[in-house]
């Protein structure tokens, strides 16, 4: 006989155990109640419509090396002094609203800075079918994609799960930022508040991540997320965030500076907006072959090469090769030019698809990234389109239109 565990009951169990383990208390079920009611009492104070979703249960926190303790290992001298840390731990990563706003005003962004890496590790411990879910969804996750094996192993092990209703409000623009997130399923608007109105700019399907920018810039948070289907996410917490992908992202600002100025489209952007497209870039290599993009898919990702050569191939229009599918070479892309913009532009399938031709390295960045930092570069591509056109009625001999 099978039985199933209801969602977060693991979770639930492992934090009052170890906080069991932690404090001793001398009666159990006096300790679970005032537990519980802690935690009932945080979730009615950050729940629904307060901005933020918390993860339920306490969290296993560890210092850089050591191994997690879920059990007590005798030593309790030296449990007794760290106790101490770890409920202030506990303040620092589950405050109320008020102490929470109080701690991001006192924090200062500087990406360049070289901090010391002493901050104990966030661990939601999961189960082996919750892990295989968690990291399918981090599989395309930009902000994820330069982190090195161990990074990312800290980022799955603080990432909790997050199941979600039709309608609830994950993020609220104007809150502090506490959690970012990453989509395993689910339908999400995005929600700006323009003048009186709450206009909708956009739309997460199924996949992708959110609630990046106040963590990264310790801005209020720039947009509302709503759920419009039932869904899960994977939440990340401000803190491991900013240990992990902005130390990052300051490596990342290094590397790609002189190569994001000496890209055409990006010339006319300030050194400030181009520093905020390499924090949110994803960097991937293809091999020789490999495709890029598929003609006819729904786009969600705009492309720059950093190396190598890509080749644009468009399916034949004569009838014969239309038959066994053959494709025409249209265009090549090589260091500092771009590609995959057109269907973003135009709301349109992918016109075209793309292949790695030798090893290539691409920036990546997606289409809500792309609305929001390339909104004043889309005229340039607007006017490449008539350049796309003539292509291919030099091509084909043959117009074709490609716009929206
Ligand atoms: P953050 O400001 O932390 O919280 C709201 C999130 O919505 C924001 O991070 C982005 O991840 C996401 N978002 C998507 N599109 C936009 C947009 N056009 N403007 C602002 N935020 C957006
Ligand atoms: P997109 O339609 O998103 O995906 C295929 C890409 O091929 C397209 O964006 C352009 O960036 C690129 N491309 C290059 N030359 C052409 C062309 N002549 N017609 C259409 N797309 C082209």
């Amino acid at each position: 006989m099978s039985i199933e565990i209801p969602a977060g009951l693991t979770e639930l169990l492992q934090g009052y155990t170890v906080e069991v383990l932690r404090q001793r208390p001398p009666d159990l079920v006096e300790f679970a109640i005032q537990y519980f009611t802690r935690i009932r009492e945080t979730r009615s104070q950050d729940g629904a419509g307060a901005g933020g979703v918390k993860p339920l249960g306490k969290e296993v926190r560890i210092s850089e090396g050591e191994p997690m303790q879920t059990e007590s290992n005798g030593d309790d001298a030296e449990q007794d002094e760290d106790e101490e840390d770890d409920d202030s731990d506990f303040e620092r990563e589950y405050p109320a609203s008020s102490y929470n706003r109080v701690r991001l005003c006192a924090e200062a962004f500087n990406p360049d800075e070289e901090e010391e890496d002493t901050e104990p590790r966030v661990v939601h411990p999961k189960t082996d079918e919750q892990r295989c879910r968690l990291q399918e969804a981090c599989l395309d996750i930009l902000l994820f994609k330069s982190l090195d094996p161990e990074q990312m192993s800290q980022v799955l092990d603080a990432m909790f799960e997050h199941r979600v209703q039709p309608q609830e409000h994950v993020i609220d623009q104007g809150d502090d930022g506490d959690n970012f997130y990453v989509i395993e399923r689910g339908v999400y608007d995005i929600l700006v508040q323009k003048g009186e109105q709450n206009v909708c700019v956009g739309q997460y399907n199924n996949r992708g991540s959110f609630g990046e920018l106040a963590l990264m810039y310790n801005t209020p948070r720039a947009a509302t997320i709503t759920a419009t289907t039932e869904g899960a996410l994977w939440g990340l917490d401000r803190v491991t965030f900013r240990r992990l992908v902005l130390k990052n992202n300051a490596k990342k600002r290094k590397t790609y500076e002189t190569f994001v100025e000496s890209v055409p489209l990006l010339k006319s952007l300030e050194l400030q907006e181009r520093m905020k497209i390499v924090d949110v870039i994803g960097v991937k290599n293809y091999q020789d072959g490999e495709r890029i993009i598929t003609q006819g898919d729904k786009a969600d990702c705009f492309y720059i090469v950093e190396s190598g050569e890509v080749r644009i191939m468009m399916k034949s229009k004569t009838k014969a090769d239309q038959q066994d599918n053959a494709e025409v070479e249209i265009a090549r892309c090589s260091h500092g030019q771009y590609f995959g913009e057109l269907a973003l532009v135009t709301n349109k399938p992918r016109a075209a698809s793309a292949y790695a031709v030798g090893g290539v390295k691409c920036l990546i960045m997606d289409i809500q990234a792309f609305e929001r930092l390339l909104g004043s570069c889309k005229e340039i591509m607007k006017r490449n389109i008539s350049h796309y056109e003539e292509q291919l009625v030099a091509l084909f001999g043959s117009s074709m239109d490609l716009r929206d």
